[in-house]
Order: C-alpha cells, then sequence, then structure tokens
C-alpha cells in the first residue's frame, strides 16, 4: 500500500514534477564520465531535480536543500548522495582489504563510521556496498569488492548494508545504502571496463546473484544498475533483470538509480536509435531514476504525450523516489543531514581513527616470511625504498570520496611514530610508478597526481641500492599507484609497473635481507619476488591511518591474520582463475607426462597464493576435523569440529574455513565451495575446538531448471587454513 503522504503529495504534482524527481544531477568535482550537470540551481527551482551528487559540507547542502524547499511549488526536498565506498572523511582499507579481514564486526563497524561522518556532512545516500563477484584481476574494480567468493561476498553484503543502515533509516546517522551494480559488473569479459557480459542462468543464479540478493534481504534503500549488458540487453534497460528477478521474485521495494549517464549510453550499445528510444526503454525496464544523462528529464513528457509510456509507470518511478525521501525523515527536516556541530564533531574524530588503524591493520596479509625475517627489531636502519614508502597521496586509495589524503600517514611517518624514532630511516624512491609519460598523463588528467622523478631509471636504482648497503634490512614498499586501480583502470599485465621489478632485483644483489611491502587494488603477478623476497606483506590501500597500521605489523605491535579473498595467479594467462573451479572431464592429477589433461604446456594449474591464504608469526596446527555421523538425514545437521593449535611463538589470530564438495549432482559441483569460517584468537601454545554445523541449506544449489535444492549423495567437508591447505571427512546425506 502506498505510504499515505506520499500518496496525497504525487495527487498534488504536475507530470513534469514527477518526472523532476526522477533527474539526478551531479555537483562537484568527482565525475566519471563526460557530462556535468548543467543550470543544476534553475532546475532544482523549477521542481526538476530529485536529487544530487557529488555536494556535500552543511554549508553546500544546505544551500541546495534550501532551493528545493523553499523555492519550489511542492517544497519537496533533495536526496544527497556520494561515493562513499571505504569511508567518507576517515578512509578505510579499500573493498578488497576489507574483505581480506575475514571480520564481520570490523567491516560493519567501516560502513558505522562512514554513515556517522558522511550523514553529519550533509549526506544521505551512499553508492556502496559494491558486491560484484570479480575473479578477473585485470579489472580495475575488483578492488572496490570483496574478490571471488559467492559465499563470502553475500556476508560482506549484509555486514555493509547493515553498518550504512542500522535496520532504521530514520536516524539521523544512518545513510541509504545503495547496492552495486546490478547485475554482474564483475564478469566483464577480458577484465575490461565496461565490457561485454554474457553467462548462462546456471552460473548467474549460483554465484554471482547471491551477494546482491543479501543486500537485498538485509533491506538496502536503493540498487544501481550496471553499465554492462547480461546476454544481449544492458541491464539499465533490462526488464528481466530489473522488474521480473529484482522487484517481482527478490521483492526489491527500494529506489533503482542507474549509473552515470547509463541510459544515454544504450544508444553506443545499440538497442535504440537516439535518447527518445533508450529512455522509454530504461523507464519501463525499471529503471527509476537517470543519474545525470537528463534523457528522463528531457523525453519522458514526449514519451507520454506519445502514448508510449503510461503516466502509471512514471508514478511508480516517482513513489519510490518520494518514499525513499520520507524514509530518510527529509519531509519532516530537510537539513537533518546537513548539521555543522554534529559535523565537526564526528568528522576524523579520535575513536574512528583508532579504529580505521585497527581494521587496516586486520585487512592485512602475510604472503612470505622466510626465517622469520618479520617482525623487525625497533634497532638498526632500515634502507626504505619505493614510490609508495614516502607517499602520502596513494595511502587512501581508490574512490577515496572526501578522504584528504594529507591526512593520511605514510609508512616512512608511521615507522617514525611506532618505533618511537629508534630506527634509522635510510630513504631512496628507486622508481617511478612508471615511466610512460603517455600513461601519466592519462592518469593525472583523472586525480593521479602522480609526482614523477626525471632521473634515469638506472641512477634512481643505483642510489637505492647505495642506501641499502648501509642497512641492516630493506623495506621496499612497492605497487600500483592508486589511479592504476579502479575504475577505468583495466591492466593487461598486472605485475609491479614500471621500474620496479628492476629495482627489487637490484636490491636483491645486495644481499640485505628483502622486505617486500605491498600496495595495489588486485591480485599481482609476482613470481620473481614469491621466489626472492624473504618476506612479502600485502597492504592494499589501507586508508588514513596505513603507515601506523603498516609499522604496527612490521614491528610485529600486531600479528597479521587477513586472508586473501581473490586468487593471486602466477600469470595473466591464467586468468580467470578461482579456487572453486569444476573438476572437467580430464581433470590434471599431476601426472607429468600426460599431456591430454585440463592444463597448460608451460605453466602449472596453481596459483602463485590461493584464496583464503595468508600467513601469521605464529604457526597453527590442525587436527584432521572430525563429524559427530557419517550418515545424514535432510534437516539433521552436520557438527564438524575441528582442534586447532597455535604451535608458534605470538599469540594470533587464524582464520578457520570450511569448505564443502557435492561428490555427484544433476548439474556439476565445483571442486570446493566455502560455506563458513570462524576467526579466532589463540594465545601461543593454546588449542582451541572449533564447531562448526552444517545444514541442508549449506548444500543447495541450482539446478538446471534453475530450482534451488539439495541432492542426497556424498559429500566432502574440507577444513583448514587456506582453500588449498585442508584436511578433509566425508558424510553421506539420504533420501
Ligand atoms: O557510484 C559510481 C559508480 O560506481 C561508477 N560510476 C559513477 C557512480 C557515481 O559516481
Amino acid at each position: 500500500a502506498m505510504n499515505a503522504f506520499v500518496r496525497d503529495l504525487m495527487a498534488k504534482m504536475t507530470l513534469e514534477e514527477k518526472i523532476g524527481q526522477l533527474n539526478l544531477v551531479s555537483v562537484g568535482f568527482d565525475v566519471t564520465g563526460p557530462i556535468v550537470s548543467q543550470n543544476v540551481e534553475e532546475n532544482i527551482r523549477k521542481g526538476l531535480v530529485g536529487g544530487v551528487f557529488n555536494t556535500f559540507t552543511p554549508v553546500a547542502v544546505r544551500k541546495l536543500q534550501e532551493l528545493a524547499v523553499k523555492q519550489t511549488r511542492l517544497h519537496i526536498p533533495l536526496l544527497f548522495g556520494y561515493d562513499v565506498v571505504h569511508g567518507h572523511k576517515t578512509i578505510l582499507p579499500i573493498p578488497l582489504g576489507l574483505a581480506a579481514t575475514w571480520d564481520m564486526a570490523a567491516i560493519e563497524r567501516s560502513a558505522r563510521i562512514a554513515a556517522e561522518e558522511s550523514s553529519a556532512d550533509g549526506l544521505n545516500w551512499v553508492y556502496s556496498p559494491m558486491v560484484d563477484i570479480a575473479r578477473d584481476p585485470r579489472w580495475g574494480r575488483i578492488a572496490e569488492g570483496s574478490g571471488e567468493d559467492t559465499w563470502y561476498g553475500a556476508q560482506v553484503a549484509k555486514a555493509m548494508v547493515k553498518g550504512y543502515q542500522e535496520n532504521d533509516l530514520a536516524r539521523d546517522n544512518t545513510v541509504m545504502a545503495c547496492v552495486k551494480h546490478f547485475a554482474l559488473y564483475g564478469a566483464a569479459e577480458a577484465g575490461r571496463d565496461y565490457n561485454t557480459v554474457d553467462m548462462s542462468l546456471q552460473r548467474m543464479f549460483q554465484e554471482y546473484l547471491p551477494p546482491y540478493k543479501a543486500a537485498i534481504d538485509a533491506g538496502v534503500g536503493s540498487v544501481m544498475t550496471s553499465f554492462n549488458e547480461i546476454n544481449g540487453v544492458p541491464a539499465t534497460a533490462n526488464p528481466w533483470l530489473l522488474n521480473d528477478l529484482l522487484r517481482k521474485q527478490w521483492g526489491f521495494k527500494g529506489l533503482v538509480v542507474t549509473d552515470y549517464t547509463a541510459i544515454n549510453e544504450l544508444v553506443a550499445h545499440g538497442i535504440g536509435k537516439n535518447e527518445y528510444e533508450v529512455g522509454q526503454q530504461a523507464l519501463a525496464a525499471g529503471s527509476d531514476m537517470d543519474m545525470v544523462g537528463e534523457v528522463y528529464l528531457k523525453n519522458l513528457g514526449k514519451l507520454v504525450k506519445d502514448g508510449k509510456l503510461s503516466t502509471a509507470q512514471i508514478d511508480a518511478a516517482c513513489q519510490r523516489v518520494l518514499e525513499a525521501k520520507y524514509k530518510l525523515g527529509l519531509f519532516t527536516d530537510p537539513y537533518r543531514y546537513a548539521n555543522e556541530k554534529r559535523a565537526k564533531a564526528t568528522i576524523l574524530k579520535k575513536a574512528f581513527i583508532s579504529d580505521a588503524r585497527d581494521i587496516a591493520r586486520k585487512s592485512m596479509v602475510l604472503l612470505k616470511n622466510e626465517k622469520n625475517v618479520l617482525p623487525l627489531k625497533k634497532s638498526g636502519t632500515i634502507a626504505l625504498i619505493g614510490p609508495l614508502a614516502r607517499n602520502q597521496r596513494d595511502m587512501i586509495g581508490n574512490w577515496s570520496a572526501a578522504g584528504d589524503w594529507k591526512r593520511a600517514v605514510s609508512v616512512e611517518q608511521g615507522i617514525k611514530t611506532v618505533t618511537g624514532g629508534k630506527v634509522n630511516i635510510a630513504y631512496a624512491k628507486g622508481a617511478n610508478f612508471t615511466d610512460d609519460t603517455l600513461l601519466i598523463r592519462r592518469l593525472n588528467a583523472h586525480g593521479g597526481e602522480l609526482k614523477i622523478d626525471k632521473r634515469a631509471p638506472e641512477e634512481m636504482i643505483q642510489e637505492a641500492v647505495k642506501v641499502a648497503l648501509t642497512a641492516d634490512v630493506v623495506v621496499a614498499v612497492v605497487g600500483e599507484s592508486q589511479g592504476m586501480t579502479g575504475e577505468a583502470a583495466s591492466r593487461a599485465d598486472i605485475g609491479l609497473p614500471g621500474r620496479q621489478l628492476d629495482l627489487l632485483k637490484a636490491l636483491k644483489q645486495t644481499g640485505k635481507p628483502l622486505v617486500v611491502v605491498l600496495m595495489n587494488g588486485r591480485p599481482l603477478t609476482l613470481p620473481w619476488e614469491q621466489n626472492n623476497a624473504d618476506a612479502i606483506l600485502e597492504t592494499w590501500f589501507a586508508g588514513t591511518e596505513a603507515g601506523n597500521a603498516i609499522a604496527d605489523v612490521l614491528f610485529g605491535d600486531y600479528n597479521p591474520s587477513g586472508k586473501i579473498t581473490a586468487t593471486f595467479p602466477q600469470v595473466v594467462g591464467q586468468v580467470p582463475i578461482y579456487y572453486s573451479h569444476k573438476t572437467t572431464g580430464r581433470p590434471y592429477g599431476g601426472e607429468l607426462l600426460d599431456k591430454y589433461k585440463s592444463r597448460y604446456l608451460d605453466v602449472s594449474n596453481e596459483p602463485l597464493f590461493p584464496f583464503g591464504f595468508g600467513l601469521s608469526y605464529t604457526t597453527f596446527n590442525y587436527s584432521k576435523p572430525q563429524l559427530n555421523k557419517t550418515t545424514f538425514r535432510p534437516n539433521e545437521p552436520v557438527e564438524v569440529k575441528v582442534d586447532v593449535k597455535n604451535t608458534g611463538n605470538f599469540d594470533g589470530e587464524e582464520v578457520v574455513q570450511l569448505y564443502i564438495q557435492d561428490l555427484v549432482g544433476s548439474v556439476t559441483r565445483p571442486v570446493k565451495e566455502l560455506k563458513n569460517f570462524q576467526k579466532i584468537f589463540l594465545k601461543k601454545g593454546e588449542t582451541r575446538t572449533v564447531t562448526f554445523k552444517i545444514t541442508s541449506e549449506d548444500l543447495k544449489f541450482y539446478n538446471n531448471q534453475l530450482q534451488y535444492g539439495y541432492e542426497p549423495g556424498d559429500f566432502k567437508v574440507f577444513v583448514g587454513t587456506n582453500s588449498r591447505d585442508v584436511q578433509e571427512v566425508g558424510f553421506t546425506l539420504t533420501e
């Protein structure tokens, strides 16, 4: 039933005013497409704008909100949206880093901090979470999601929505979340952004849709359509996707917004001749709000007049926009999110900064640690080398919203703080991210701010070698610049960019212990690094407190506990590579001379680092998992127990992972699928029994009729420290 307030309001609205509500304009600096909205203030006054994004601060928001509330005929307030993706002012690790925490409370907390800050700073709508499953690290936006796994992605989606909305949009410190990009944006062919997606329905339902569905079930207020086509029909004009699946099947009642000029782009996709045609298609398909493109503003009136769209269709979209505003309390107090006093007291407050540091430490993944070179001693001389060692700009990563990089802690500063100045730091930049001048220009045209050292690469490397020779240990902070990750930042070669690998090779020659600290927004190919570095610490882009958090880990004030949620390939040609693959009819089992197996001639099938991988300064020993029985009836829970012992010299946390394989199915099933995990803390020497329950819910899948259910038969259960290093037991599910 329609909300009575909204019904009464709509009864007073003209068609033009209703269409105005479907117009979302951009006012500000972060633009990711060609159009910047024109005549915004004039259009607001005329009642032709439903929402604004890229504007924040109480003063700026109040000014525009006043135009809408005081100067329009019906005084309808505006929505204020923004890409608050991993924090607003206190920047948390990029989402791929957040995912690596395997800590749902920390992930929810990150969204809560973002909501507290943004809701005080004028905003009521955030374009997050991004839950696109991504199995192709060439795609730059893999940085913005939780990685490759469906079940895990669904857990993160829930935690994020909870953190932003707290199940109560009526509060002034919650914001409406927007799950994106619906749908399958992460499956773009060849990892090239905005590229075509073509996928079987079975795979779609089984592997790619559940995280979006989890966000819907968690009550997310809005959904953003994706740029890509799905099996020939672009998402933004896809009635099956939006009207049938999202609204009818899943029961979504909220608002659907397009991505940036996604309706206009339907012409380039080739499903309509002009904006008049594609505007009709997008609205009829269920896209309510037009982001930036003004196709609705310019065409919907005529489309109704021409009988191509009904007023009922416009009403339905308008109603959803107004209901969102109503839920957010904007009709009661249109200025409730623009609160200078609250902004001052909230933004970058101490508790947020210390939580950001803690969450950042949790996101870091120790990929290698030979002969316990880490943690480092708080004495002696460290050669601190690399384009990210003294760098502040890149610490906050891509899509860092309103984050101020000048507030970010560099690695050098973090080391000084954490060691109390007790170590000598000998610095050299060593290499640029890239020496490709065209690439530098392209990145800097979009806020890259790459500062390039004009010296010859050899000279820079030689200087770094000299510095290294004076030190006890080399810490090389290398990786990608933030602008090499994120939207429109696909890479075909996913090794360290520029001359950074040459730099590492030269540093290795010095014979000094080599610690590689990585910053990057995607899995990288690091075969040389894996063979030659003494230690590798993956730190993603860790946010405002990056340098402090990295130093906490390097010097052992925090024992790393993160695990990667996207497989690192050995070489880019293995992509897509993911742990939950199928067996095929010719699985390769290590037979050296057997050519006719599913394998490569020039590289093994193994990843460099498997999903779920991450080391600790301590070691954990797992007992063989035990089941309470071996034969179960449906609806009878299976209980799995495993003893985990901390066998090393540090207290530490471990992510105990549970995977299941359905051995025989009416459709082929993956070799294993993550179905549960527990992150536990163990003092050194301590043993804990971890208990998991498996229910028939965990055994369900979509068959090729798209029916969702379990099938009786034999299953394997794997428990271990990552998706590869597991121990197994089996059980049978009876009819
Ligand atoms: O929210 C983003 C989206 O992820 C990519 N295109 C632009 C939108 C708004 O800035």
